[in-house]
């Protein structure tokens, strides 16, 4: 959810004050149901092993928010996740490598879960063989919960209910240290291979880059309008489907819908000044990068996917014990024609050859923001 304070700056519109102080309109427009399982999770209503660690397990991050998770419990002591393929990126993710990305996230975050409960969790990836070039409806994962005492605690798992993607300008007047990267990257595990610069030059590269492949996103309309479909703008949109792009949460955001300044049409058209506010956002994001970290893998089968998601999760999760914001920066990754030539100069920048980077994303320091929407963990079981 973008901040009040950044709206007030790039909106400042009479039109947008006068409807967010006009009688009536609500005080707090915080989507209270659509954020709920941040609170929910581990709670007394997850008495069971098994959802008690998937209620934490939907917090994961996740492209796009699509939350594809889906898991059959019937067999006991056990959750096989499935990939819902009604809730792919099939422009911008035509392979679904970031969406089993984010079901790798889910999956190390069940298994922290499970760890704190003191219940090792036996993870077997695609026990009826890994999909090719597209998902099928083949288990992503077996995942079998050990008995009491099993495991110890994971450290990282005190940041679950923290953890963000900081999606907002960062303080260009505070630096990322070297070693507060060296000690992000410490908890990669060694299956994924994990880089990071501070050094200016790389970093302006970086910046631009990150932008230049934004704007392909954005003004391909095909591209930029499987964002905008997933557009959930306002409290009640919020509220009524807890996934996809939420852009609301405050009296203004909620105003400027109100009065049309953002709206799917407006954000469908690049002559629009609601596109133009979006583009201005994303430049400020990307150019108060303070440093960059990526990750990849020396081929791209699908367990490297999963392999990355857990990778970055603990990535996110360190970050945030250091209170060191991070914003993945997927778009220069993705597999479609327009992003071809940035695709290849990403690779040649910052891969060997033949490895393949699961995931780039900009740090620094930023402001505190809520937990985004999530479906609540009994929605998502067959
Ligand atoms: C594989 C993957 C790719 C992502 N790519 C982007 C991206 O390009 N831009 C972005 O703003 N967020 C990206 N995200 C972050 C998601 O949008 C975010 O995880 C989701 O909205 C939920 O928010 P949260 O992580 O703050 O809980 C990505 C996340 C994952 C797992």
């Amino acid at each position: 959810m973008a901040s009040r304070r950044r709206f007030l700056k790039i909106m400042g519109s009479t039109a947008i004050i006068a409807a967010a102080g006009a009688g009536g309109f609500a005080l707090t427009r915080t989507p209270t149901d659509a954020v709920a399982p941040w609170k929910r999770a581990g709670g007394p209503e997850y008495a069971e092993p098994r959802m008690r660690a998937l209620s934490y397990a939907v917090l994961a991050p996740n492209p796009h928010n699509r939350q594809p998770w889906q898991v059959d419990l019937s067999e006991p002591d056990v959750a096989t996740l499935y990939c819902d393929l009604d809730r792919l990126l099939p422009e911008t993710d035509p392979f679904e490598r970031q969406i089993v990305i984010g079901l790798g996230c889910f999956l190390e975050l069940a298994r922290m879960a499970a760890a704190e409960d003191g219940r090792a969790l036996t993870v077997e990836p695609f026990p009826d063989g890994a999909p090719d070039q597209n998902l099928d409806t083949r288990p992503i994962a077996r995942m079998k919960f050990g008995a009491p005492g099993s495991a110890t605690p994971d450290p990282l798992f005190a940041q679950v209910l923290v953890r963000r993607s900081l999606k907002e300008p960062y303080d260009t007047t505070q630096k990322v240290s070297e070693s507060s990267l060296s000690t992000i990257a410490a908890v990669v595990p060694e299956s994924v291979k994990v880089e990071f610069t501070i050094d200016p030059t790389r970093r302006e590269e970086l910046r631009e880059l990150s932008w230049a492949a934004h704007k392909i996103e954005v003004t391909t309309h095909r591209t930029n309008m499987e964002s905008v479909d997933l557009m959930r703008i306002g409290k009640s949109e919020i509220n009524a489907n807890p996934d996809g792009i939420d852009i609301g949460g405050s009296a203004f955001l909620d105003a400027a819908a109100l009065v049309g300044i953002i709206s799917r049409q407006e954000l469908a058209d690049p002559t629009s000044s609601g596109f133009q506010i979006g583009l201005d956002m994303y430049q400020e994001m990307m150019f108060t990068a303070m440093a960059h970290l990526w990750l990849s893998t020396d081929g791209n089968r699908r367990v490297d996917q999963l392999n990355a998601g857990a990778a970055w999760i603990r990535t996110n999760m360190k970050a945030t014990e250091l209170s060191i914001g991070i914003h993945p920066l997927s778009q220069a990754l993705q597999e479609y024609e327009e992003m071809e030539p940035l695709y290849k100069e990403v690779h040649t920048k910052l891969a060997a050859p033949g490895h393949r980077i699961q995931m780039l994303g900009r740090l620094g320091y930023g402001p505190t923001i809520p937990g985004g929407p999530r479906w609540p963990i009994e929605t998502r079981v067959l």
